[in-house]
């Protein structure tokens, strides 16, 4: 693994609470990590811990209740709404279980989406490599509905590196794949961190996911309880530490 020092994303005693009074739900409690340049971190934990919860707020796609978010060293509770967007769409990829491709457009049109809505120019040499990259050249005039689940997800990874940004978020990408198509994605978002140093950030469930990461942070009720680099001895030793932490 390369030295990972330059801190991409941050965010220091973040507390988001939904509502109030008697039926408030402190979905995070107090979170406070840094993830670094070329770093590729899986968040585990049971459900309802915060996974979700705390992508959104690092992402910008969800407010903190208190605490700091900082994103290439710039703390999103100082930015407006419309300066937020503009951050998201420059600075940060997603991946979502559900794909989220737009049903019309097709399949390099979704990969193109971001830099058309920044209104950046598209460098189509780019989009081509990132579509052959995920082994979609032949499809890249299909739409959607014409493509597999996984064939559909690895669109989505080509739509989340599409403006180089600086940190990737997915939240559970393999969540509704087979085996074989999770292998697939995952080798993708493996190849996109060793092969463009991409920094990337995943929820997942899955062991065998997890265990392709550089690093596993563990949350619970809320908390970080646990946040060390991923154990020797692949899933099976990535299934035992989950164990071990209540999982
Ligand atoms: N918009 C919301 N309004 C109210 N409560 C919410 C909201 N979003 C999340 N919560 C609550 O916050 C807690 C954490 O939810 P979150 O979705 O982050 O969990 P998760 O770890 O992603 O779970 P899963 O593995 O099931 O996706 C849960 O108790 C959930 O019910
Ligand atoms: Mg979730």
């Amino acid at each position: 693994m390369t030295a990972a020092t330059t801190t991409l994303v941050s965010c220091t005693d973040v507390i988001r609470r939904f509502g109030s009074g008697a039926t408030a739900v402190e979905a995070l409690r107090g979170v406070s990590t840094q993830f670094h340049a070329g770093e590729f971190t899986a968040i585990v934990g049971p459900s309802g811990s915060g996974k979700s919860t705390l992508m959104h707020c690092l992402a910008g796609l969800d407010r903190t209740t208190s605490g700091e978010v900082e994103i290439d060293g710039r703390p999103l509770s100082g930015l407006s709404d419309a300066e937020l967007t503009k951050l998201r769409r420059q600075r940060i990829g997603f991946i979502f279980q559900s794909f989220n491709l737009l049903p019309v457009l097709t399949a390099r049109e979704n990969v193109e989406l971001p830099l058309t809505l920044g209104g950046a120019d598209i460098d189509a040499a780019w989009i081509d490599e990132l579509i052959a990259g995920v082994g979609l050249t032949d499809r890249q005039t299909h739409r959607p509905a014409e493509l597999s689940g996984g064939q559909q997800q690895r669109v989505a990874v080509a739509r989340a590196l599409a403006t180089r940004p600086a940190v990737v978020f997915a939240d559970e990408p393999t969540g509704n794949l087979d085996s074989r198509s999770s292998v697939e994605i995952l080798d993708l978002l493996r190849r996109a961190v060793d092969e463009y140093g991409q920094t990337l950030v995943m929820v997942t469930h899955d062991p065998r996911a997890a265990a392709r990461a550089d690093r596993i942070v563990a949350l619970a009720d809320g908390r970080i309880v646990h946040d060390a680099p991923v154990p020797e001895g692949g899933p099976d030793a990535v299934l035992d530490l989950m164990k071990e932490i209540g999982q």
